[in-house]
């Protein structure tokens, strides 16, 4: 497995699909998946989502350096910045809610996580809808926070006991 691509194990099945869809169009533009799935029908998406959905996820460990900092983030948000606390939408244990949109985080490569992140900061990810969701909430990060926050979410299981 490698730290830039994303773990999809038991990640819900509406927003892999969704994904899936947009990498297709071009609305989530993937350099690596590019034409890939052009020979695919939205059955056939939808299956490899459930595929995937249907799997366990894997977790990792977060750097003990930067869990503190992290937790504080994804728990607390920054009133200051007007940041809110990421478990508002992906859940205390990093599981999301499918039916609602949210991605699972819990367990992520923090690479891939932080990669998302910078994306949708600097728009080079747009897929978040009009609402621009994650646009607005990665703009209130700062590099260090990014770090931060993805190392928290590599080590955070979605079936912990809290
Ligand atoms: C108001 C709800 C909401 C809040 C709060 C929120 N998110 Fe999200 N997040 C979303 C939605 C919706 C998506 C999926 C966008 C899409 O469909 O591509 C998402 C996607 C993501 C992704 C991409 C996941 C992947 O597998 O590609 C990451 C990473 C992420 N959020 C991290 C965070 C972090 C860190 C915080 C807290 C600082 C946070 N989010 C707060 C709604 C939210």
């Amino acid at each position: 497995m490698m730290p830039n691509w994303p773990k999809l194990a038991g990640q819900g099945e509406r927003y892999l699909l969704k994904q899936l869809m947009d990498i297709k169009s071009g609305a989530r533009v993937v350099p690596e998946m590019t034409g890939m799935l052009d020979n695919l029908n939205e059955q056939d998406l939808a299956d490899i989502a459930a595929h995937y959905s249907s799997q366990t996820l894997v977790g990792g460990v977060a750097d003990p350096e930067l869990v503190e900092r992290g937790e504080a983030i994804y728990r607390g948000g920054n009133l200051k910045t007007g940041l809110p606390a990421c478990t508002g939408c992906h859940s205390p244990t990093g599981q999301g809610n499918d039916p609602a949109g949210y991605p699972q985080l819990a367990g992520q490569h923090a690479d891939y996580t932080a990669k998302q992140l910078t994306d949708f900061r600097e728009g080079n990810r747009t897929n978040d809808g009009d609402a621009m969701v994650m646009r607005t909430i990665a703009e209130r990060l700062s590099n260090k926070d990014i770090q931060a926050v993805s190392q928290y979410i590599q080590g955070l299981r979605s079936g912990a006991d809290l």
